[in-house]
């Protein structure tokens, strides 16, 4: 355990061991501001009953209903933390032929591996707003991980979804708006799982931000409280439309919604996920975020990760599942169908991405990058063996990787200087052009920011097989440069009047159990600004160059005022998160190869004061830090419309070297709208089993069974299961939740499917606008639709909010696209806490259908009730 990898994992163990312990501050619920409940519901909704799964539940009940006790908790659960090769392993059953499955992340990459590609981060993803290049990564991403043998990617990551600007994992995500998440979360499952792959989209829900995040010996974690329309039309979008693309694992967040623990939220899983929106796959708890073992079983928890308790007891390797689990069901602390609801749920995923054909076994080891090692690295005396297998799963993903790298630039300013001519002389300034000089990988899990940024740190990162950094796009362009690989201005660099300055700068973030340059995971210390008085570097260049072009590598949003508008500040472009394809990608936009086409997933403030105060971080409070989403609806371009502040930069902004103009829309109705969508499909079958306590035999050790030290396993002693079964027939019962029931519900009106009721989903108008790239040069355009909901309807609802977008092919100049976009009957709905369902608040209403290529010039407008569209018109905002 010496390389730095291994010593970050061990600060995330060393940091749960000390900060978490199981106890009173967990037992009970901390009281939340008034009005924002998590009300109980049970129980867990049975798997199943959706048409598309039937035939992967029919396999999956096969086998459950022949698996003992002991197979069944195994399945449910890892076998501990370090113990496999997989930051996730769960048991086996394996006289059913089920093998360990492994977990791995994460949403750029597989994780803590060799010969794999770095791809962009999901925010790089989501500026290109470009559905083909989202759905292609997803499938070169699903092709690398199931190349490694693992059987479920931890990833894509939809939340948080960007409320706090200063939070350390927006970048995993694709950007501030439920819309562009949901596509860019649904579009990448849908790529993942085309090769067989179970993603996990996650977290669930409002993980907005990394500090104070998981549950400890003296704190509960935060709580976000927030309103019903909130989670509905803002942090469950993306979910619904991830259930919806058919993901098959959902990973719950560590933060309380509500004052209630994501991991054992009954309200969030069995209702909100399981019944509402119809997932059909397994709900696994983020690591060491499983906080009890019956109450997370009821609340519809199916799957406890890494396997321990994530306390004290974590050092010697115990569980609230495995063993427990078999204890609880023989004791009938959990009922029988809840557990075979949930390894029916895993291992209908399993079936249903076809992983019992062919499906190759993990070749590699998370936990070092030597050939051979234990193969329980968390075990005090481990087996050792082959672990790592070195196999290529490249293939050619470097070119999707760049492609996304490249069509993700966002040219936010521009006076004629770009493109540039390779025949320039160029200064290039700003350690950010060039590669770390420890190394590419030095910091374990990219836990620093040095050299080119290409990703975030945590989790959600990946180790760079090489990093292709802006210097050596220059040196391969054959560009005149001279490099000064430092981040304050050399005394040395003899500005003459046509060189051009380049200037590298960066913002970085990411995940809590790493800090930083003082920031823990969110952006505490650095808030906005730049890293590495980047800002003085801009101006010192600025001082002295006339020509300069500022490249930001960034995970978010920043604030650009002091040197913005500087005269000799002539282009700035956002190079986002690239990945390893940060040269190259770069080059061909700086010279002219392709315009930019990329457009901010997020807006820019002029202040940090523009945004609202309750999206700032929570910092400590005593007891429950408490996160309240007083803004309702209202973050990042809703909130800046609503309060009439212009930003430096609006969401969707995004120039290019040519220019385009939108004309001949056209709307045409196609389902015709109800107020209330109409009634959902009833619920099929779902399987039926014993629901008797097995016998206490099913759960007794194997005979001279060889156990490893810390590893979790699902058996009992003899006497122990024996004690639990007939504890079963005391009187003395395991207290339920309030509200617990054993009847199956026939689940909420606005469910009926995988994403909600299907109605939803008809599409109620088809656009379509003819692009035309009146400009010269190609370029590709993107084109925006936003709603605009009718005047005088009883909800109030923000200006303009995205439903769609569509991306041309790179049009030569002169050359024009028709492109279509649609609106469905969510997409016209509010979220009505009363009804408890999606309502048209005016059928008849002139709803504003708003075109254009940025949230803020939106100047085409189709209005539904005259089924005309119209140019020129006034921008909503
Ligand atoms: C915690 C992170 O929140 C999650 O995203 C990740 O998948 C797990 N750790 C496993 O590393």
């Amino acid at each position: 355990m010496s390389n730095p990898k291994s010593l970050t994992t061990l600060s995330f163990l060393l940091s749960s061991l000390l900060g978490c312990a199981e106890g009173a501050a967990i037992d009970k619920r901390i009281a939340v501001p008034a009005g924002y409940v998590a009300a109980p519901y049970y129980p867990a909704p049975h798997g199943g009953w959706t048409s598309d799964w039937s035939e992967s539940y029919r396999k999956a009940s096969l086998l459950v209903q022949n698996m003992t006790l002991a197979e069944k908790t195994n399945l449910t659960s890892g076998t501990g933390i370090f113990m496999g090769r997989c930051v996730g392993n769960t048991g086996s059953a394996l006289r059913a032929g089920i093998p360990q499955l492994c977990l791995q992340d994460g949403p750029l990459g597989v994780r803590n591996t060799d010969h794999n590609t770095a791809f962009p981060a999901g925010i790089t993803v989501g500026a290109t707003w470009d559905k083909d290049l989202m759905y292609a990564r997803g499938v070169a991403l699903g092709e690398e991980f199931r190349g490694k043998g693992v059987n479920v990617h931890l990833g894509p990551s939809v939340g948080p979804l960007g409320r706090k600007p200063r939070g350390g994992r927006n970048w995993e995500g694709f950007g501030a708006d439920p819309v562009l998440q949901a596509f860019g979360g649904g579009l990448s499952i849908e790529g993942i799982q085309s090769v067989g792959v179970i993603a996990t989209i996650k977290h669930l829900i409002a993980n907005e931000q990394e500090m104070y995040r998981m549950y400890n010996l003296v704190q509960p974690g935060i709580s976000s409280n927030l309103d019903d329309r909130t989670l509905h039309e803002l942090y469950l979008w993306p979910f619904a439309e991830g259930v919806r693309s058919g993901v098959g694992a959902v990973m719950i967040a560590y933060n309380a919604v509500n004052g209630s623990a994501c991991s054992q939220n009954s309200y969030l899983i069995n209702n909100i996920l399981k019944d509402e929106l119809g997932f059909q796959g397994f709900v696994m708890s983020d690591w060491l975020a499983q906080i009890s073992g019956v109450s997370s079983a009821l609340a519809g928890l199916d799957m406890n990760m890494p396997g321990d308790i994530h306390t004290i007891p974590l050092a010697t390797g115990q569980s609230y599942w495995m063993y427990e689990y078999s204890r609880a069901i023989l004791n009938g602390s959990v009922p029988v169908d809840r557990l075979d609801d949930s390894v029916t749920r895993i291992l209908a995923a399993y079936f249903q991405l076809g992983q019992d054909q062919n499906y190759p076994s993990p070749n590699f080891d998370t936990n070092t990058q030597d050939a051979e090692g234990p193969l329980y690295p968390g075990a005090l005396f481990s087996p050792s063996g082959v672990v790592n297998e070195f196999v290529n799963v490249q293939a050619n993903h470097a070119e999707v990787a760049r492609e996304v790298a490249r069509d993700a630039i966002t040219l936010l300013k521009n006076n004629g200087s770009l493109p540039l001519s390779t025949s320039a002389t160029f200064k290039v300034f700003g350690t950010d052009a060039e590669k770390n000089p420890d190394g590419i990988n030095a910091c374990a899990d990219q836990g620093c920011n040095k050299g080119t940024l290409g990703m975030g740190w945590g989790s959600g990162s990946a180790r760079y097989p090489y990093m292709d950094s802006p210097i050596d796009g220059l040196k391969s362009r054959g560009a005149n440069y001279q490099f000064f690989n430092t981040d304050s201005f050399p005394s040395n660099s003899n500005p003459s009047a046509n060189d051009v300055a380049l200037v590298f700068v960066t913002a970085d973030s990411g995940e809590n159990y790493i800090t930083v340059e003082n920031n823990p995971g969110d952006r505490t210390s650095a808030n906005l600004k730049l890293w590495h008085n980047g800002d003085q570097l801009i101006k010192d260049v600025a001082a002295k160059y006339s020509n300069v072009i500022v490249i930001v590598h960034t995970v978010g949003p920043i604030l650009m005022e002091e040197w913005v508008d500087l005269p000799s500040v002539k282009a700035v472009l956002f190079a986002h998160l690239p990945g390893q394809e940060a040269g190259d990608s770069l080059m061909q936009v700086l010279f002219g190869d392709v315009s930019p086409s990329g457009h901010l997933p997020y807006t820019i403030p002029n202040s940090e004061d523009d945004y609202p105060d309750s999206v700032s971080l929570v910092g400590f409070q005593f007891g429950q830090p408490q996160d309240t989403f007083t803004e309702g609806l209202y973050i990042d371009y809703r909130h800046f419309n609503k309060a009439g502040i212009k930003p430096r930069y609006a969401f969707g902004h995004g120039l290019s070297y040519t220019t385009f103009s939108f004309s001949n829309a056209s709307i045409t109705p196609v389902t015709p709208l109800t107020a209330v969508p109409p009634t959902r499909p009833t619920k099929g079958e779902t399987p039926a089993y014993s629901t008797s306590i097995p016998p206490a035999s099913e759960s007794y050790w194997p005979d001279n069974f060889d156990r490893i030290w810390r590893y979790l396993y699902s058996w009992l002693d003899k006497s122990d299961a024996d004690n639990a079964a007939a504890a079963a027939n005391s009187s003395t019962k395991y207290p339920y939740p309030a509200g617990y029931s054993n009847e199956q519900k026939p689940g909420p009106p606005a469910g009926g499917a995988q994403g909600g009721n299907p109605a939803l989903f008809d599409v109620a108008y088809d656009v379509e606008v003819a692009i035309s790239n009146t400009g010269s040069r190609a370029g590709k355009a993107v084109a925006q639709l936003y709603v605009q909901y009718p005047e005088g309807i009883a909800f109030d609802t923000p200006v303009v909010q995205l439903r769609d977008f569509t991306k041309t092919s790179e049009l030569r100049a002169g050359e024009s696209q028709t492109v279509q976009m649609r609106v469905t009957r969510k997409d016209l709905s509010v979220w009505d806490v009363v009804s408890q369902n999606w309502v048209v608040p005016n059928v008849g209403g002139d709803y504003g259908i708003w075109i254009g290529d940025s949230s803020d010039t939106l100047a085409l407008r189709c209005g539904t009730a005259a089924g005309r569209c119209a140019g020129g018109q006034t921008s909503p905002v």
